[in-house]
């Protein structure tokens, strides 16, 4: 299925039939409305102004579409924030209240900002949530965008003592848990305890960690009620957020998600590209500025699947040139109906492109959408009939997901961890997941992003990249699985509130794997070292854990002879942060051995499975080969895969 985002209020009234005719006629069947238009909602505070909508959701129902209601908490009005000037937060790193005039402007600690939430949130429930037209809502507008998760602000602080109190019950047990007899940081009282901010030098990772877990709280607390209240009108209608990945937010993302239908994300491949590869020598960049790097949409795609495992939407897909990233190319011709199959291909139930018509004012003045602002198509629009027309032939969005052999296990805590203590420059929870990500896409493997409570059952092979805090349950759920294991650096590294563990790291994993962690160097990138496996040298340095190994089975060596990776029966660890070769080797063989199929087509060709059929994504400028089987059956496209071209087949047998 397909949709569009679209701003009714944006445009005049008189043109509201014609653009809903248009998508209709584009084959378009949902429409995101509303998520901004608070003003307009309520021009006075409690003088409710609901005609237009009314009308505009009449105009699109009648040509057939159907309406996703998004809340418009994300922009609380200016009279609003006059009215009570605490709604804003405070920007932890400069003590600076963040003002009014763009987007985001609240403090999830703000009771009254709760409550005027939950009052437009009622408003609008209550007016839309028995409507036949509106089939679905989105809570917000990607909650925690822009760096809003934490707030410095005295509204902040106050929750802050009352979640530590809670949490820790004593001041003597916090005092002990934090470590604060180092430096006399001792508290008498949780009153006289501080956000760690603002400090001469490094505040306590303890504290810090509490000050994450608390945030990532609230912004729990603010969203969960709002659902409830979509809920209590609108009981049979789906609710849905368009995510920020978690590894932007530091917010529990899964924790996040439990009260929803469905996950949404939100696909600008070229903005994220464009941001993540700042620094990358320019030929890196060049290779993919067009098409976005090959592995960095479906990681989030694959993340925000396994938030609830189960079917997700782009809510949001790039058409174009965007107006946010340091630089804004267009896409290579054939990327928006490319970005658009391989979201089905990883499990999307429906792609909305953002957004209609190019808005003429404002903000993202500069930013595409399927119209330009005189109403001509933009190269998107033949491309989203194309990727329409293939979705339907092939009928992708029935077709099962593919229960993944391999899980990655994810989570905000190793993230918070990275965060606060990177020990050496290279250290970073986001780099080190994606580079297991991108080795394991690289062999085509169907990957599951899970997190430490989930169901191990159906998984040959769980890695975890970057797990530094673990606890016992988990320990015992990996005892019990049959699954293969393999952790990365710094995994069970950090007691629960950051500590060291006395028994030394992996801590509590060595239940399953008898090594001790006896230190830690960390080397400039330019000082790079290397490690030894199967004959062949790669590059190991940025990050070099000293093995114990003990009785377990040495399997790669740094180049001083010590362990760097060893194995005791189903546990593998890497003491090590290594190069793409490397993990893409030893990943290639860890799969052979556990019998999981890998298809290692080229560096820029990825592969995956929904159902029974195989999906080849060629990234490269080049036209490239695909050694199929001679009895597999081809559905789109030719083994002769084409620059920017999509392969699509039944594998011999199914
Ligand atoms: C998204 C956001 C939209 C719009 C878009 C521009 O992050 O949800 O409202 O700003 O970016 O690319």
């Amino acid at each position: 299925m397909f949709g569009v985002c679209y701003y009714p209020e944006h445009w005049p009234q008189s043109q509201w039939d014609q653009d809903a005719a248009m998508m209709a006629e584009l084959g378009l069947t949902y429409v995101r409305i509303g998520e901004f238009a608070w003003s307009r909602l309520e021009p006075n505070p409690g003088d409710y102004d609901f005609d237009w909508l009314d009308a505009a959701i009449e105009s699109l129902t009648s040509a057939g579409l159907k309406v996703v209601m998004g809340t418009p908490t994300a922009t609380p009005p200016k009279w609003l924030i006059d009215q009570y000037p605490e709604i804003l937060p405070v920007d932890p790193d400069t003590g600076r209240t963040r003002g009014f005039g763009s987007r985001r402007h609240y403090d999830f600690s703000s009771a009254v900002y709760l409550r005027e939430s939950l009052r437009i949130t009622e408003a609008l429930a209550k007016r839309y949530g028995a409507h036949k037209g509106v089939v679905g809502w989105q809570t917000d507008n990607e909650l925690c965008c822009h760096d809003t998760a934490l707030s410095g602000s005295e509204l902040a602080l106050e929750a802050f003592q009352h979640w530590c109190q809670q949490r820790y019950t004593s001041i003597d047990k916090l005092n002990s848990d934090w470590g604060n007899v180092f430096w006399s940081m001792e508290y008498r009282d949780f009153s006289e305890i501080e956000l760690p901010i603002g400090a001469v030098t490094e505040t306590s990772p303890s504290h810090r960690l509490a000050y994450r877990r608390f945030s990532s709280d609230q912004v729990i607390k603010y969203h969960n009620p709002m659902v409830e209240m979509i809920r209590a009108h609108a009981p049979d209608k789906f609710i849905t957020h368009n995510f920020i990945p978690m590894n932007e937010t530091a917010v529990d993302n899964f924790a996040l998600a439990a009260p929803l239908d469905f996950t949404s994300y939100d696909n600008y491949p070229l903005g994220r590209t464009d941001l993540l590869m700042t620094g990358a020598p320019a030929e890196q960049l060049r290779r993919y500025m067009r098409t976005g790097h090959p592995d960095f949409a479906t990681y989030y795609h694959d993340q925000t699947r396994g938030l609830l495992n189960r079917g997700f939407w782009v809510m949001e897909q790039q058409p174009g040139p965007v107006n946010w990233a340091n630089n804004n190319p267009r896409p290579a011709p054939g990327m928006i109906r490319f970005w658009t199959l391989e979201a089905f291909a990883h499990g999307a139930d429906c792609v909305c492109y953002f957004r209609w018509r190019q808005a003429p004012f404002a903000q993202e003045q500069m930013h595409a959408g399927l119209l330009r602002p005189d109403n001509s198509k933009t190269e998107a629009w033949p491309e989203a009939e194309q990727a329409m027309a293939e979705v339907a032939a092939l009928d992708i969005g029935n077709q099962p997901l593919q229960p993944a052999s391999v899980a990655i296990i994810t989570g905000a805590e190793g993230l918070w961890v990275s965060d606060i203590e990177k020990q050496g420059e290279a250290y970073d929870f986001n780099n080190v997941q994606l580079s297991y990500y991108s080795a394991l896409r690289e062999l085509g493997v169907n990957i599951d992003f899970i997190s430490v409570d989930s169901d191990f059952t159906a998984y040959a092979l769980i890695i975890a990249p970057s797990l530094p805090i673990v606890d016992q349950a988990f320990v015992d759920k990996c005892k019990a699985s049959s699954a293969q294991f393999i952790f990365g650096p710094r995994a069970g590294a950090k007691t629960s509130e950051f500590g060291y563990p006395a028994i030394l790291p992996p801590g509590l994993l060595q239940q399953l794997i008898p090594i001790r962690i006896l230190s830690v160097e960390t080397l400039r990138a330019d000082c790079m070292e290397g490690l030894c496996w199967n004959k062949q040298q790669y590059q190991s340095g940025s990050w070099c854990e000293q093995i114990d190994a003990g009785e377990s089975e040495i399997l790669v060596r740094y180049d001083n002879g010590e362990p760097a990776v060893v194995r005791q029966d189903r546990t593998t660890y890497i003491g090590t942060l290594t190069n793409r070769e490397f993990l893409l080797n030893f990943f290639q063989q860890v799969c052979q051995q556990a019998n999981i199929q890998t298809y290692r087509f080229g560096t820029d060709i990825r592969v995956c499975q929904r159902g029974d059929l195989m999906f080849a994504f060629n990234y490269s400028d080049q036209p490239q080969e695909l050694p199929l089987d001679s009895d597999a059956s081809l559905m789109l496209g030719s083994t002769h895969i084409e620059p920017h071209g999509i392969a699509v087949w039944r594998p011999s047998g199914s």
